[in-house]
Parts: C-alpha cells; sequence; structure tokens
C-alpha cells in the first residue's frame, strides 16, 4: 500500500539515539510512505515515490511513527482515590506506603482478583494508550502479594496480549517485599520465582523497584543477576525519592533502563551518559505526585539516550496516554518536541530491547500515527485532547 497526501511525515534515525542526535529528525513535507509486508519499504516526497495500484489518501495531515509506552503498570484491581484525597491534603505518598496502603493496598485488592476479572480492568486502559498512539506497551506485574498472584498477574498480560491491538511487552515487576521475612523472600524470588517465569515464558525482564521503602541495592543487585543468568533483560525503578545507587547498579549490570529518576543528581547522570542503559522518564508522576521532574535536559545534554513513558498505575500516575507523556516531558522535564518525539519512538522501544520499530526507515515495522494536525508537533503540543486520527500496525489501522 502506497499512503499518499502525508502533508509532512517526521521520523527519527532507527536504533537508539543519545545526546544532540535525539534532535536530528528527519522531516519530510508532502511526503509518500509505502508498506509491503508490514514493513516500510520506502519513504519519502510524494514526487519520488515508486508507483503503486494501491494508493490510500491520508487526507493532507502529519504521519509520524507509533509510539511505545516502556513502562506501565496496567494490570490492577482496585482504586487509589483515597489515597489521592489524602495526598491532595498534605500526606506524602512515601507515608501512606510505610502505613501499610499505596502499592500494597493495590496489591491485595489485585491479588484477590481472578485473572479474568484482572484482563476485564485492563483492557480500557490498554485501549486508551493504543488510541493516544502506543502500537507497543509494556506491562509489569507486581501488585501481587505473593507469587501465584504474581503468576495470574503475568497470564492477565499474556491473555490480554492475545486481544488487544497493541503489542504487548511482560515484564515481572518485584515492588515491595513483604513486611517480615524479607531474606527469605529475595532468595525466592531469584531461586523460584524467576526460574518459574522464565520457563513458562511469562515475561521477557524482570524490573525492580529500589528505594527506602522497597528494595536495598544489594537485594536488587541479587534478584537482577538472577534475572541475568535465566536471560532476561533487565530493568529498574531507582532514585523515584533517594539516589540509593540503584541507577549505578543498572549501568553496571547493562540494564535495559533505569526509570524514574527524579532524585537523580549529577553522579547519576554522568553515568547514565557513559552507559549504554536507557533513561527513562515518568512525567505523569511528577504531575500527579506535585514532585519535581526527572533530569531529561540534563541527561540529554550529558550525552544520555532519554526515553519517556507513562507509567500508568493507580497510585503514582493514572495517565493513559502515551502522546500526553511527551507533552509532560517537554512541559516537565525540558525536552524539545524533536527530543521528546525520538524518547517516545526509538528509544522507548530501545527501553525494550527492541530496535525493529520507531522509525519510518525501510525496514522497520510499519507502525505508524496519522495525526489530527497537518504539523507533526501538533503530537506534543496538544494537551487534554487526542492528537492522533488513526493508528497503524503493522501497515494495517486500528480499532
Ligand atoms: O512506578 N514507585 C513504584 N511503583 C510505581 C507506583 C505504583 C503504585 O503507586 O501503585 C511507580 O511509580
Ligand atoms: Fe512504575
Amino acid at each position: 500500500m502506497l499512503y499518499t497526501n502525508i502533508a509532512q511525515l517526521a521520523t527519527s534515525a532507527p536504533g537508539p539515539q543519545r545526546g544532540a542526535a535525539m534532535r536530528e529528525l528527519t522531516v519530510i513535507p508532502d511526503a509518500a510512505l509505502l508498506v509491503r509486508g508490514g514493513q516500510v519499504a520506502w519513504a519519502g516526497r510524494r514526487q519520488d515515490a515508486p508507483s503503486w495500484a494501491d494508493e490510500c489518501d491520508l487526507g493532507g495531515v502529519a504521519v509520524v511513527p507509533a509510539l511505545t509506552d516502556p513502562h506501565t503498570h496496567a494490570v490492577w484491581a482496585g482504586d487509589r482515590l483515597a489515597d489521592f484525597e489524602a495526598r491532595a491534603q498534605g500526606v506524602a505518598y512515601e507515608t501512606i506506603l510505610a502505613r501499610g496502603g499505596g502499592i500494597r493496598s493495590t496489591m491485595r485488592a489485585t491479588a484477590a482478583a481472578t485473572v479474568d476479572e484482572l484482563v476485564a480492568l485492563a483492557r480500557p486502559r490498554l485501549a486508551a494508550l493504543t488510541r493516544s498512539g502506543a502500537a507497543t506497551v509494556e506491562v509489569k506485574s507486581g501488585y501481587g502479594l505473593d507469587f501465584a498472584a504474581e503468576l495470574r498477574m503475568l497470564e492477565a498480560v499474556g491473555v490480554l496480549a492475545r486481544d488487544v491491538p497493541a503489542t504487548l511487552v511482560p515484564t515481572l515487576l518485584i515492588h515491595v517485599p513483604p513486611p517480615e521475612g524479607r531474606a527469605g523472600y529475595v532468595r525466592e524470588v531469584c531461586e523460584g520465582l524467576i526460574p518459574e517465569v522464565t520457563r513458562r515464558g511469562l515475561a521477557s525482564a524482570v524490573d525492580v523497584f529500589c528505594e527506602r521503602e522497597a528494595f536495598s541495592v544489594e537485594e536488587t543487585r541479587a534478584i537482577l543477576t538472577a534475572a541475568r543468568a535465566h536471560g532476561l533483560g533487565i530493568k529498574l525503578h531507582a532514585d523515584q525519592f533517594h539516589a540509593l545507587g540503584g541507577t549505578e547498579l543498572a549501568c553496571e549490570l547493562g540494564a535495559l533502563s533505569v526509570d524514574h529518576l527524579e532524585a537523580s543528581g549529577e553522579a547519576q547522570v554522568r553515568a547514565l551518559a557513559a552507559s549504554g542503559t536507557v533513561a527513562t522518564v515518568l512525567p505523569g508522576v511528577s504531575l500527579h505526585l506535585g514532585l519535581p521532574a526527572a533530569p531529561a535536559r540534563s541527561l540529554v545534554d550529558a550525552g544520555a539516550c532519554v526515553a519517556v513513558g507513562t507509567d500508568l498505575n493507580p497510585g503514582s500516575a493514572p495517565l493513559s496516554s502515551a502522546a500526553l507523556a511527551l507533552a509532560l516531558a517537554v512541559r516537565l522535564c525540558g525536552l524539545t518536541p524533536a527530543e521528546a518525539l525520538t524518547a517516545g519512538t526509538v528509544n522507548a522501544a530501545a527501553a525494550l530491547g527492541l530496535r525493529d520499530r520507531g522509525a519510518l526507515a525501510r525496514g522497520q515495522r510499519a507502525d505508524f500515527l496519522a495525526l489530527e494536525d497537518r504539523d507533526w508537533r501538533g503530537l506534543v503540543y496538544t494537551l487534554g485532547g487526542s492528537p492522533v486520527r488513526q493508528v497503524y500496525r503493522g501497515g494495517q489501522p486500528l480499532g
């Protein structure tokens, strides 16, 4: 199919981009896009397009690569409305967690749900993310109170992967330790849960929440080392409230990404710039919790590879729009629109170990967005309304 009447086609180069290269987009006016076998076969000026029998007129709007959301907790039960109200009256997120609420209350509700209930709850969230432009979405476990509940969450992601329009990438998240017996819990994660998840092919990566109210750096190291030994990718939630050394550990172990980074300082920025680990920032958390944003501007200026995710979850970011996450990254984290597009496409894919998507270049997956606007910057300019008219995955329109 030859897609024509594209007012503007904007794309980053394929593969992860770091530092100043994040701003180097190719922007083609009056463009056309040739898709064959679900892949981009050609992209360029309309006047230079090969002649093709099947043509589809996109109506004179801008086209960009489809987004990847590299960080979500889209499967949960219950709600956090009481936390939200308490926080609005000044109670801190960490205080609620330390009192046994917050993440732990979502764990109680999620552990009580069946796989079918979890699937039904998550489906509309994933549909909203896809409508917002994400053709690929990572989904974490992490609200299972025990291992059986953790496995049910990953089973739910497996069911959803077969019936939602986006490509889902499942991650096992080791989120918070039990109040007692944490050494034994970490051992069981390493010797029981990770081998079982690997054997059943339920996740492609393991993530750990490295934080004062969660896992220490040494516990995180043990879990991620076991994950690596099983051939799984590794990721971290680090520096959300305190820079404990999780980011440095992620860089040392060659993690795919380290996510959050709101409390990162110069040392963490330097470590990320010198590593192949993607720095994933989550501006929805800064907005929802009213906390400082991650230093994405400094990270890009230092030469790091920065991605943006929604962190969709009930406690710290009830944000189900990948496009809005990019718009917030411009406002709250100081990225330019071009850097934000790169952060939400090729770099977000790289945070999941994927290099076959995120750019409209020959051989890449033909996952792309027809925007409402004639100018690609409309994608990150719009707040609230949807800047995305139509999502295409493998060259096919979704929905
Ligand atoms: O990425 N901070 C840790 N985990 C999630 C929040 C989960 C929750 O509050 O339910 C996050 O922000
Ligand atoms: Fe998260």
